[in-house]
C-alpha cells in the first residue's frame, strides 16, 4: 500500500474500555518507528472506509510518544465515524492517519493555566494537564461530566494537585465560569473544551472579567453555528478559472464536489481546519470555530464547508 507524504499508515495495538461508552484506541506505526511529534492539543485525522476522515483529539503520553491515543465516545445518532471505531475496527488493523495538526496550542510559558474540560471535551485538556504536569507548571483543572460512571480518565484527573471534579447527577450546576475567573490573575492562560453550552458560557465569563483574547483557548468538538446553506452566489475558482453557482440547500462544499473539484475534508462541521481555503475577493459568510473573531474578520481565509458568502461572488484560491 502506498500513501501520500502528507498521510501515515498505522496499526491498531490496542483498546481500552474507559466508560460504557468511551474507548481509548492506541496506534503504532507499522515497523515501530516514531510517530511524528504530537503536542498537547493537537489531533489526527482517521480516513474510514466508506466515512472520508474523522478528526479526533489525542491523547499525548510523554511516557508513550510513540503511539497515538485517542479517546472516543460512541455516538449512536452521530455521522458513522465513531459508531465504525466501536463496532467495526479491531486490534491489528492498519488504517491511514494525517500527521498530528494543532489548533488548541499550549502556552508552556504561561504564570497560571486554568483548564476547563466538559465530557469528552478532556481529551486534549487531559494531554494539556499532563503536559504541565512533566514542566512542573502551576495549573487548576476544573472537570465536568454527567455522572461518575461517564467520566473518563477521572482516577488520573483526580489525582492532580488541584482537580475539581463535578458530576451533574451529584453536585447538579456547577459553580459558575464567572465565580472560578474572579479571582483568577488576567495573565493566566484558560482553556476550554466540552459541549457548546458550556464553552459559549466559558467565553463569555472570560470576556467579561477581562481576560485578553489571546488568553482565552477552546477547541469545539460539534458545530457552534448552523452551516451556511442559503445559497444563491457564484464561487470563482481562480487557480482553475471555472465559476460555479452555489444553489439554496448546498453548501460551498457540496457544490465543489458536484463540480468534479477534489477537496480535503474531515469534521464538515467547521472545527477542524481541514477544508481552509484562501479567499481573493468577496465577503465570507464565516460558520466555522476555528478562525478567530480577528481572523474572521480579515476574511482572508474560510471554511468552506459551513460557511456561506455575504457577497454575491467569492473568488477563492482553488
Ligand atoms: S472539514 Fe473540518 S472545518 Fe471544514
Amino acid at each position: 500500500m502506498t500513501h501520500s507524504p502528507d498521510t501515515l499508515a498505522v496499526r491498531l495495538v490496542r483498546v481500552t474500555y474507559l466508560t460504557e461508552h468511551v474507548s481509548l484506541f492506541e496506534f503504532a506505526s507499522l515497523d515501530g518507528a516514531p510517530l511524528p511529534t504530537a503536542a498537547a492539543g493537537a489531533h489526527i485525522a482517521l480516513q474510514l472506509p466508506n466515512l472520508g476522515e474523522r478528526a479526533y483529539s489525542l491523547v499525548t503520553d510523554s511516557r508513550h510518544p510513540e503511539r497515538y491515543a485517542i479517546a472516543v465516545k460512541r455516538e449512536p445518532a452521530g455521522r458513522g465515524g465513531s459508531r465504525h471505531m466501536h463496532d467495526m475496527l479491531r486490534v491489528g488493523q492498519v488504517i491511514t492517519v494525517t500527521p498530528p495538526r494543532n489548533l488548541f496550542k499550549l502556552n508552556e510559558q504561561a504564570e497560571e493555566t486554568l483548564l476547563f474540560a466538559g465530557g469528552i471535551g478532556v481529551t486534549p485538556i487531559l494531554s494539556m494537564a499532563r503536559r504541565l504536569q512533566a514542566l512542573n507548571r502551576p495549573f487548576r483543572f476544573f472537570y465536568s461530566s454527567r455522572s461518575r460512571i461517564h467520566a473518563p480518565f477521572l482516577e488520573e484527573i483526580a489525582c492532580f494537585p488541584d482537580s475539581h471534579c463535578r458530576f451533574g447527577d451529584e453536585h447538579g450546576r456547577d459553580p459558575s465560569f464567572g465565580q472560578i475567573l474572579a479571582g483568577t490573575s488576567r495573565n493566566a492562560h484558560l482553556y476550554c473544551c466540552g459541549p457548546v453550552p458550556m464553552m459559549d458560557d466559558f467565553l463569555t465569563a472570560a470576556r467579561a472579567a477581562g481576560f485578553a483574547e489571546e488568553h482565552i483557548h477552546v477547541e469545539y468538538f460539534a458545530a457552534k453555528e448552523t452551516p451556511a446553506l442559503t445559497g444563491g452566489f457564484v464561487v470563482k475558482l481562480a487557480r482553475s478559472n471555472r465559476s460555479l453557482t452555489v444553489k439554496p440547500g448546498q453548501s460551498i462544499l457540496s457544490a465543489l464536489r458536484a463540480a468534479g473539484v477534489a477537496m480535503t475534508t474531515s469534521c464538515e462541521q467547521g472545527i477542524c481546519g481541514a477544508c481552509e481555503v484562501r479567499v481573493l475577493s468577496g465577503l465570507p459568510d464565516h460558520r466555522d470555530s476555528v478562525l478567530t473573531d480577528e481572523e474572521k474578520l480579515a476574511n482572508q481565509t474560510m471554511m468552506v464547508c459551513c460557511s456561506g458568502a455575504l457577497s454575491g461572488e467569492l473568488v477563492l484560491d482553488l
